[in-house]
């Protein structure tokens, strides 16, 4: 058999390449309006960094990287996230030193975790995130928020769900923490082995096992919204005040637990309502991360982000039925006939787009109407046909592909009929 891409991986093909150009560009747009720079590190990373940031307990640790050794003997890893290297990049660069605090970045790329394929669960899966390091305001929580929300309402999605949950500072996850293991130890044999080993590593994560999740002591598990000390709830009544001041719809959810081991204060999700969506309607995930720059050897430095892919989005898009305005029209697609003509084409085609317009020729030697078939294909605004006879007299023929009108213009004045019908609109 031929050789087929990886597992859970995709081509993505001219005609939905520029779903992703779209969407990358809104977003980027959105970015520079909430004034977030964007930020590129290495696809790979020392496999360290994630075990320390993204956390040893987390199944994208244990299960889900991509490890590899290099010639020199140096572990590895394909990045399965963003958030440890961009925290790694602000530490290596001392950007805690900027004087523009707090550093808003974004970032896009592919991202790579060996999950089980499935609709919207991709082995390779492009996110877009936004990471903000250096301030403990809670209006920074909100507006990170917004922002996500902002890039999907800006695709026209309708469907969408905010949910949002406090983790508490380190004391109230403590506190929880204690009671989580007093609630699940009698009975934790009852329990997955990954749930038997998190007891004591970290048994909040109990609370995210898809095994598990439906016996009964996972209904009744403390909620850590009761352990909020006054400072944690204090912020997370400021986070939901100013969503509020923004008209952002959220739904408060103290079972939302985040995959990642680096979070506390504010965890939040955006899911999809869209009928028809698949089983994972997540869209987006992300939160607060105060203590993860220490962690990689940087100085105290609070932070927030999150990421989403662009497959979901994709996904939810067409759950909605929502059509991306992708601009496809070609401005000329030149027709030549003859051996002098078409010798011509090229020196006419070249100052064409040096002038910026969209041009498109017959490399095939098709015959005429083969040509503006051709044309009609790459849904050509006007046809230009240049025969040998056209040449001898300096002109060329246009045709209007919408109206069906033809002119014959002066072959010097082809630059300036284009510009005046195509950039000025009009006829
Ligand atoms: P995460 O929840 O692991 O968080 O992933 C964020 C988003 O990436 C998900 O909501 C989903 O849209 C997408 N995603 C994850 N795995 C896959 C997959 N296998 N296939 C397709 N899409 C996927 C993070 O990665 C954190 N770094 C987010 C963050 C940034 N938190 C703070 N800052």
């Amino acid at each position: 058999m031929s050789i087929q891409v990886p597992r859970g991986t995709q081509d993505i093909l001219p005609g939905e390449v520029e779903k992703w150009q779209y969407i990358e560009e809104v977003a980027k747009d959105i970015c520079k309006t909430y004034q977030y720079k964007e930020i590129r590190t290495p696809i790979f990373e020392s496999s360290e960094l994630f075990m320390r940031g993204v956390g040893d307990t987390t199944d994208i640790v244990q299960k889900e990287m991509y490890v590899f050794e290099d010639r020199g003997g140096r572990s590895l890893a394909l990045r399965p996230e963003g958030t440890a290297p961009v925290v790694r990049s602000f530490v290596q660069n001392k950007m805690f030193g900027d004087p523009n605090q707090p550093v808003k970045l974004f970032y896009t790329g592919p991202m790579f975790r060996y999950e089980r394929p499935q609709a919207g669960r991709y082995r390779q899966f492009v996110q877009f995130g936004v990471e903000a390091l250096g301030s403990e305001d809670p209006a920074i929580d909100a507006e990170v928020i917004s922002l996500a929300m902002q890039v999907y309402q800006k695709l026209g999605l309708k469907n969408l769900k905010l949910i949002i949950n406090s983790l508490g500072d380190t004391e109230s996850r403590t506190n929880h923490r204690e009671a989580l293991i007093n609630h699940f130890k009698p009975r934790i044999d009852e329990f997955c082995s990954d749930c038997q080993n998190r007891l004591e590593k970290n048994p909040l994560r109990i609370l995210d096992c898809k095994k598990d999740r439906d016996h009964e002591l996972m209904s009744s598990a403390p909620s850590i919204l009761d352990y909020l000390n006054d400072e944690s709830r204090i912020y997370f009544e400021k986070v939901q005040k100013y969503l509020q001041a923004m008209d952002i719809e959220f739904v408060v959810d103290p079972t939302l637990v985040r995959g990642l081991d680096y979070y506390n204060h504010t965890a939040f999700e955006i899911m999809s309502n869209a009928e028809g969506f698949g089983a994972i309607t997540t869209l987006c995930g992300g939160g607060r991360y105060n203590g993860l720059v220490e962690m990689i050897g940087g100085p105290a430095t609070p932070g927030i982000g999150f990421a989403f892919s662009i497959e979901r989005l994709l996904a939810a898009l067409e759950a909605e039925r929502i059509a991306l305005p992708i601009e496809e029209a070609l401005d000329c697609y030149f027709v030549s006939l003859g051996e002098e003509a078409k010798d011509h084409t090229v020196k006419i085609l070249h100052e064409l787009r040096n002038a910026g317009f969209t041009a498109e020729r017959d490399y095939l030697d098709r015959k005429l109407k083969a040509q503006f078939k051709a044309a009609d294909r790459h849904h050509a605004k006007f046809v230009a046909v240049l025969g040998d006879e056209e040449l001898k007299n300096n002109k060329i023929n246009i045709k209007n592909m919408q109206s069906g009108e033809q002119e014959e213009v002066a072959l010097p004045e082809f630059i300036s009929y284009l510009e005046k019908h195509i950039r000025l609109g009009g006829h």
